[in-house]
């Protein structure tokens, strides 16, 4: 069943003022086929409140192949506090290997980063976004003025769904500040990847990733060496103007 623009602007409206945990639970009660994105940073309040309602709840991570080993060792000890299974997706093996034979493993600072976070992070990301009706991730409005200041709570995600093919995206920290999901992280005593401790605040590849200076937004620490307004990957392309 697909959801008109209207009826999903309507409950966009009554989950943006609701808290995370009943805009998770409502997306379960919507949708059966439906999974949480997770990248192995902050968004792992996500998977807390998900458990909590369900320990069935399904997660998925794109494994990049170029994570910090803090990362992998994080979505570990996430898999054994939670007692769950974290599907992880890797990257077209052929495509990749053509990719780096012909353009090398650093591509991504001479060229732009598109292309490589294409074949390790959107093309395996389509491919799971396919099987499933709904999906749910750690965006916030506050993690970019650039690109998600205005994002929804809940949105028909125009770039994964297919033909005659509805795919919707819930967003449920969409509303939510840095000092709030790390208020829950230790009010609830959730875990953390422990580059959240070496100055790291967004997380995403090793060598697209750097630690930010005091008072620079944390989205600096995200390929640095592009505009602020082009810092997305694919994932979000969604929050990126149309040309
Ligand atoms: S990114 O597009 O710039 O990399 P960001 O790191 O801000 O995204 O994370 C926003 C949300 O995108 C995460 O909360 C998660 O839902 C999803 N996401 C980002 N990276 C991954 C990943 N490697 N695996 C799964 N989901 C991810
Ligand atoms: Fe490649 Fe960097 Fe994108 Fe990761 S973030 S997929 S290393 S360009």
């Amino acid at each position: 069943m697909a959801y008109s623009e209207a009826e999903l602007q309507t409950l966009n409206e009554q989950l943006a003022v609701e808290i995370p945990k009943n805009i998770i639970k409502k997306s379960f009660e919507l949708f059966d086929s439906i999974a949480i994105s997770f990248s192995g940073a902050e968004d792992v309040v996500l998977i807390d409140m998900a458990m909590k309602l369900n320990p069935n709840a399904k997660i998925f991570s794109l494994d990049t192949g170029r994570l910090h080993p803090e990362t992998y060792q994080f979505m570990e000890k996430v898999r054994e506090h939670y007692n769950t299974e974290i599907e992880v997706l890797y990257p077209d093996a052929e495509t990749l290997q053509a990719f780096v034979q012909k353009n090398g493993l650093f591509s991504f600072y001479k060229d732009d980063h598109k292309p490589c976070c294409t074949i390790r992070k959107t093309a395996p990301l389509r491919k799971k976004l396919e099987t499933i009706d709904a999906w749910i991730t750690g965006q916030r409005k506050d993690q970019s003025p650039g690109t998600r200041s205005g994002i929804p709570t809940v949105q028909a995600d125009e770039v994964f769904s297919g033909e005659g093919r509805q795919l919707v995206k819930f967003n449920p920290l969409a509303n939510w500040s840095s000092q709030q999901v790390w208020e829950y992280i230790q009010m609830f005593d959730v875990p953390f990847n422990s580059l959240h401790e070496k100055g790291f605040i967004s997380i995403g590849c090793e060598p697209c990733t750097r630690p930010v200076k005091p008072n620079q937004h944390e989205r600096e620490g995200r390929w640095w060496w592009e505009e602020s307004t082009q810092k997305e990957c694919g994932l979000h392309a969604l929050n990126l103007p149309s040309d």
